[in-house]
């Protein structure tokens, strides 16, 4: 796992870009592995600021979300479909076809829906890159702890912590979904390369547990240090509560001097 440390959210979100966009250029069909919340916000800014600039070509990319709540329907707009097409595929150009977000406005056959989510992104070659954010109990997707560290897309139930911390994108007083539908931390794990996003102090606990703390489901993150190529982007808050800070900026400075083109 290659930490990266950045002194603002805001570079933690072009680094994301330049590395997405790196990705893109180099394989223009590729299967990327998409995120929602907040952190990755700057990264879709950046991405579209590429493509609109003439630099960045989606038309042959294809792509996966993570996540969806179960209950909204596409065009509710605090449904991670209307994020993503509000904050990034509006803005680029990925055919339609080639965009796959969990359905949330289903109300049976979920296993079926799961499996076929699963087919799909085999059928499409597996992901090459995933992008990943964290959440403060340290989940990924919305794999909450306790999630098997093989699991595949699947519901899941959300825990009081993070619906609290979603409450913040609905509507005062709106019914928070409790549910979602989720790659599993085996569906990410699968994928060639991974980054993983984090910024705020909020995140610290989270980022050293996943980062330094022992591969355990009750820190679903964790499981990355299974992967063989993970970067992990994080902020000096997000960066604080790591004991072995001084050590990642040292091996950073490291790998800018002997893979410079990977890290710029
Ligand atoms: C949600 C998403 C995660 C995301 C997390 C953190 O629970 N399912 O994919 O990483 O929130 O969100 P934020 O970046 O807004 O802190």
């Amino acid at each position: 796992m290659l930490v990266v440390l950045k002194g603002s959210a805001q570079e933690v979100g072009q680094e994301a870009a330049r590395i997405v966009a790196g990705a893109v250029r180099a394989n223009p069909s590729i299967v990327l592995g998409l995120a929602t919340g907040s952190t990755p916000l700057g990264m879709y800014e950046e991405l579209v600021v590429l493509h609109r600039a003439g630099k960045l070509d989606f038309s042959k990319a294809t792509s996966f979300n993570l996540d969806e709540y179960l209950g909204l329907a596409p065009n509710d707009p605090q449904s991670f479909h209307y994020f993503m097409h509000s904050n990034f595929f509006s803005h680029v150009n990925f055919a339609p076809k080639n965009i796959h977000i969990p359905d949330g406005a289903i109300r049976k056959d979920f296993s079926a829906h799961c499996e076929s989510y699963e087919l799909a992104i085999k059928n499409a070659g597996g992901i090459d890159l995933q992008v990943l954010g964290i959440g403060r109990n340290g989940h990924i997707g919305f794999n909450e702890p306790n999630s098997s560290l093989a699991s595949r897309t699947r519901l899941k139930e959300l825990t009081q912590e993070t619906i609290e911390d979603n409450r913040r994108f609905f509507p005062p007083g709106a019914d928070i979904p409790e549910c979602a539908i989720t790659m599993g931390i085996g569906t990410i794990l699968d994928a060639r390369r991974i980054v993983i996003l984090a910024t705020g102090k909020s995140k610290a606990a989270a980022v050293a547990k996943a980062i330094e703390g022992p591969i355990s489901s009750s820190v679903s993150a964790s499981a990355l240090q299974l992967h063989p190529d993970v970067i992990f982007i994080i902020d000096d808050d997000a960066s604080y509560a790591l004991a072995q800070r001084d050590y990642y900026r040292r091996v950073l400075e490291l790998t800018k001097k002997y893979t410079p083109e990977k890290l710029s």
